[in-house]
């Protein structure tokens, strides 16, 4: 049984902010940014929401796959960053859609989001649980962003990507490849609260992090998973297409193939348009690749995420 991406859907709000207006509102500079994070430009809701943009994502994604709201089995929504904790925004995209027959419910992984939902709704496939899925990843992190901390309003942007999972039954000995890992005792390394004390007092945090602390995570722990993967698919790097990362920064990337020993080319970005969406990155990423006629029929993929938590995982999957 194996997990199949059938269409691929993405939404970003209108507006763009380039580094230039962030250097009128904090002490920093277009220079300094592209050269520590490769980001110039990121989107940012004014109207939109997490709900609004998983809707508009969800919709490209069912249409794309060229499937009806009726043939999903099941929602699943990763987000840190809803203006909402009820309903679950799962449940607003399967009310928006129509889809009767889904069940919903939204997870939190921080930036491994997506890698977890997918994880999810292919083991539910293998169980015979459920025959499609909408994937989706939604963030609206200008909610959890202190405008006048320059170390963190730099790197993040709001969106959301979706992705229609099928099951496909090949009829041979194949498994569905995909690992998924955390370390809570380095949770501190990226934190951020929001809602009410037990002591009934609200209280509002905004998005903290160790910058060096998560860096060396990533780079350390990214081309790990990402062999254990291939140890999996009896496959090895080179055999690889492309392997889609989540796009935190583009040093990240660039430290990780050089670790691999591959072409940067094999690590498709779009960090420098969008900064980090989170969850939605992957999908947003997969989204343009597959509109732009990227992936073809066969080709080989390993997705990797890692992020708040700490968690990272990743999956290979042929196009
Ligand atoms: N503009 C100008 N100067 C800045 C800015 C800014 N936007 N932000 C920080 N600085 C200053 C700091 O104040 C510091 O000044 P000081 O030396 O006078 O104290 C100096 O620049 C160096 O700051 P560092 O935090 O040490 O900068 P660093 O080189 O580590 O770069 C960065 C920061 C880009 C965040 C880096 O640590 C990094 O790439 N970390 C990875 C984390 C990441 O990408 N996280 C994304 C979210 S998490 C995730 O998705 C999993």
């Amino acid at each position: 049984m194996l997990a199949r991406i059938a269409g691929t859907g993405s939404f970003l709000p209108e507006r763009v902010v380039d580094n230039n207006e962030l250097s009128q509102m904090v002490e920093t500079s277009d220079e300094w940014i592209q050269t520590r994070t490769g980001i110039k430009t990121r989107h940012i809701a004014e109207d939109d929401t997490a709900v609004s943009m998983a809707i508009h994502a969800a919709k490209r994604a069912v249409e794309n796959a060229g499937i009806t709201p009726d043939d999903i089995d099941m929602i699943i929504v990763s987000t840190v960053s809803s203006e909402q904790n009820l309903p679950c925004v799962a449940c607003e995209v399967q009310a928006a859609l129509g889809a009767t027959h889904a069940a919903s419910f939204d997870l939190n992984a921080a930036c491994t989001g997506f890698i977890t939902a997918y994880q999810m709704a292919a083991g539910q496939m293998a169980a015979g649980l459920i025959e499609t899925a909408l994937i989706i990843g939604t963030e609206c992190l200008s909610n959890l962003i202190d405008w006048s901390d320059r170390s963190t309003c730099i790197l993040f942007g709001d969106g959301a990507g979706a992705a229609v999972l099928q099951a496909e039954d090949t009829g041979e000995d194949n498994k569905i490849i995909s690992v998924l890992h955390s370390d809570g005792t380095k949770g501190n390394a990226l934190t951020c609260s929001i809602g009410h004390g037990k002591d009934k007092t609200p209280f509002s945090d905004y998005v903290w992090m160790d910058g060096k602390e998560i860096y060396k995570f990533a780079v350390k722990q990214v081309p790990k998973v990402i062999k254990e993967i291939l140890e999996m698919s009896g496959q090895t790097a080179d055999d690889i297409d492309y392997f889609i990362l989540h796009q935190a920064n583009r040093r990240i990337l660039e430290a990780i193939a050089k670790r691999m020993h591959q072409d940067e080319s094999k690590f498709p970005m779009n960090v420098m348009e969008h900064g980090n969406i989170s969850s939605a990155c992957i999908p947003v990423l997969l989204d343009s690749l597959n509109r732009e006629g990227k992936l073809k029929k066969g080709m080989k993929l390993v997705v990797a995420g890692f992020g708040g938590g700490l968690t990272w995982g990743g999956f290979y999957m042929e196009w």
